[in-house]
């Protein structure tokens, strides 16, 4: 539609006769079909609004971005349609606005809207007209900058964390030495008695045992901590799996804490990181342990797979975890426990990530909870996007009727 058409058209109505009318009416009726369908192709919401931001206009994408009803909502104002929307301060005819926005409802979303002002000529003289409202869907970029800053804060961790490692090893390396020395130094010393040399030793050897626990979760700290290439191989994860419950059984049985195992047969081969994978299950299920009641505790580990993953899920019946904590419980640092250092849920899902996988955790306060791990059965390099609804194509060229 050329600028000034409807004023021309309006101004000579009278010179036309009724068919030529007829004609020019089916016309605009068309060419508004043909922008309407344009409007409803477009994955980006459009309203159309007029100067008291009521709606004239709503392409279904608003439905599908915003859960406004199409239809309903003609002849609403924005207000009503799309709660919380500070109408008074954006609404402007002589400047464009743009700003984010979160949603709720029809699904957790972040949009961000484009309002700009509709001014035409009318009969001559310049007026505002209304405004369109384009709404554009940004959840996925919003997540992808909040994972850089994740992954730019672990990085810092990491480096603070491997320093601070580093020069606690030093020391534990002297005085593991030192200890060694007075031990030679007790056994050779004639003035002591035997029993009394033993008793010297005795203790000599707990100390030492201390510092090699010591230098052993230094190790093991370090070694998850830091950003590692993968050393992958074939590897039978549930080998893996009662490895870990190994190193933990002390732990295990002193709290009396029952562990059962739902294993599947036949669990396929995974390319894995055994060592890092080994710290991700020690982790989840350290946590399990900590969480449980003594004597009534119970941690149940079952696994099972499909044709694109495997996935292991542990299971506990302890404290649980409230929903409050539940959206910091990947953040460095973040412990309920006096002892706790809030790294381990953190190193678990840098190494699921770096094999590709991923880390669940559903949980309820007082009742328990699930951490399930899920490995991708084979590494992906392309993924095919699923293909676009073939009854629906994205322009609807069909307007000529
Ligand atoms: N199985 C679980 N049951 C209850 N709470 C858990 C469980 N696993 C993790 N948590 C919660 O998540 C927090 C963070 O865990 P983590 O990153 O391993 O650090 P840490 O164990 O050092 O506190 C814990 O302090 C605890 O509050
Ligand atoms: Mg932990």
């Amino acid at each position: 539609m050329k600028d000034g058409f409807l004023d021309k058209l309006i101004s000579r109505l009278d010179r036309f006769s009724p068919s030529e009318v007829q004609n020019l009416v089916s016309r605009l009726v068309r060419e508004k079909g043909f922008m309407e369908n344009v409007f409803e192709s477009l994955r980006e919401g459009v309203l159309i609004l007029d100067p008291e931001g009521v709606i004239t206009f709503a392409n279904s994408a608003t439905n599908r971005l915003l859960g406004i009803n199409t239809a309903k909502s003609i002849g609403q104002k924005v207000t009503a349609v799309i709660r919380g929307i500070d109408w008074q301060s954006l609404a402007n005819p002589n400047r464009v606005v743009s700003r984010d926005m979160e949603v709720f409802y029809p699904e957790n979303r972040f949009l961000n809207f484009y309002l700009a002002p509709i001014n035409g000529q009318v009969r001559d003289t310049e007026e505002h007209l209304g405004y369109v409202m384009l709404i554009h869907d940004v959840t996925d970029s919003i997540k992808e900058r909040e994972e850089t800053i994740e992954s730019e804060k672990l990085n810092a961790l990491t480096f603070l964390a491997a320093g601070v490692a580093h020069e606690i090893g030093n020391p534990l390396n002297s005085l593991d030495i030192h200890l060694q020395l007075l031990n030679r130094k007790i056994r050779k010393n004639d003035e002591l008695a035997d029993d009394s040399k033993a008793d010297l030793q005795n203790l000599l050897g707990t100390a030492q045992q201390e510092i090699r626990r010591l230098d052993n979760i230094l190790k093991q700290f370090l070694n998850a901590l830091r950003p590692q290439t993968l050393d992958r191989e074939p590897t039978a994860l549930h080998k893996v799996l009662k490895d870990t419950l190994e190193t933990l059984e002390a732990e295990l049985t002193e709290r009396e804490v029952q562990v059962s195992l739902n294993l599947v047969d036949n669990l396929p081969i995974l390319q894995l990181d055994s060592a890092q994978i080994q710290q991700a299950i020690y982790n989840i299920i350290r946590n399990a342990a900590q969480a449980v009641a003594s004597k009534s505790g119970w941690i149940s580990i079952e696994s099972s797979f499909n044709d694109h993953e495997v996935v292991l899920s542990i299971r506990d019946n302890g404290s649980g975890i409230s929903p409050e904590d539940m959206g910091a419980l990947f953040e460095p640092y973040r412990t309920t426990k006096e002892a706790g250092t809030g790294l381990g849920l953190l190193i678990v899902r840098r190494i699921l990530r770096e094999h590709g996988g991923e880390i669940e955790i559903d949980s309820e306060a007082g009742e328990g909870t699930v951490v399930s791990l899920y490995f991708p059965r084979f590494e992906k390099r392309v993924r095919l996007l699923e293909e676009p609804d073939a009854d629906k194509p994205l322009i609807d060229v069909e307007t000529s009727k």
